[in-house]
């Protein structure tokens, strides 16, 4: 079949692409990829140490709390009506891999960006499968990749902010790229005048800048995206200038205001951080976050009243 997976394609998406938020169609798991049938089947093999089960719980303030679960004993069939009941975010890592008939589609669908966009070259393109509950929210965070979002299934609001000091703090962001910590961001109600909002239907894609920071309210309805991740030069020496300025700030000197600085030095901050893992001086905490519920036994939606 030599459909295309992105069949409609314009001079204003391809204009906005990387410098502002933007939806445009797909057809990326559209021939019944991520049906419960094959849901189910991928879920009963799917290694336990590729999924991330999380629950966020708010504060009136809408502050958010995250918890993490795992399987435990859940088989696939168990775990997708844990997801469509309650309001869990199930992510399954290296979906592409793991799931090589979709992750096919996805890097067709890159090949089609790259072909369409020029000077796009992504040098590494992976991604997750998410499957989230009618009523998950995902809290404000920004990711240290760029991201297009191939949405397949129910219906969610993207909320997408501006990538500046205001919304995406130089000093959270270094935190983020070093995964020092999750990828949540500091976030106030009245950010929310300055967001892009759109409400993705099955086989809407939406991107945004590399590092803009989004959240998503799910509506009432299980979600099925691909989250696609890539790489292109100029993002990896943007993460790999934030490691650096993170390193720096660890250090107690004073740290580049990565705004202002220009590319080549950047791409310098960037080599910096390149030796500075090398040399152990990046440590991944979020590898170590330990996961407090066990889908099957315990009530991961019941709010946790003490830690
Ligand atoms: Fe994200």
């Amino acid at each position: 079949m030599t459909e295309r997976l992105i069949p409609h394609w314009s001079d204003e998406l391809q204009e906005a692409f990387l410098k502002a938020p933007m939806a445009f169609q797909h057809r990326v798991g559209a021939s019944g990829l991520v049906e419960d049938e094959a849901l189910t089947a991928l879920l009963d093999r799917y290694p336990a140490e590729l999924m991330d089960i999380n629950v966020w719980d708010y504060d009136a303030q809408a502050q958010s709390t995250l918890r993490t679960g795992r399987r435990g004993g859940a088989d696939g069939a168990a775990v997708l009506e844990a997801v469509k009941g309650g309001r869990l975010w199930v992510n399954l890592r290296q979906a592409d891999t793991v799931y090589p008939e979709l992750g096919r589609q996805v890097h067709a669908a890159f090949a089609e960006l790259r072909d369409m966009i020029p000077g796009f070259k992504p040098a590494k393109v992976y991604g997750q499968l998410i499957l989230s509950s009618p009523r998950n929210k995902t809290p404000y965070h920004a990711d240290p990749a760029g991201v297009v979002l191939f949405h397949m299934r129910g219906r969610k609001r993207l909320w997408i902010y501006p990538e500046d000091e205001a919304h995406a703090p130089q000093e959270h962001m270094e935190a983020v790229t070093m995964r020092l910590k999750t990828e949540d961001l500091p976030y106030r109600r009245e950010m929310d005048a300055a967001a892009t909002v759109y409400d993705l239907e099955p086989g809407m894609a939406a991107c945004w800048p590399v590092h803009a920071p989004h959240r998503v309210d799910n509506l009432g309805e299980f979600n099925v995206s691909f989250s696609a991740d890539y790489q292109t030069w100029p993002s990896r020496v943007k993460c790999g200038a934030h490691i650096a300025s993170g390193v720096i700030r660890r250090w107690g000197w004073p740290a580049p205001d990565l705004r202002r600085t220009p590319i080549a030095a950047q791409a310098g901050l960037w080599a910096a951080s390149v030796a500075m893992k090398k040399a152990g001086l990046v440590e991944n905490r979020i590898s170590k976050f330990e996961r407090t519920f066990e889908l099957g036994r315990d009530n991961p939606e019941g709010k946790m009243t003490a830690n």
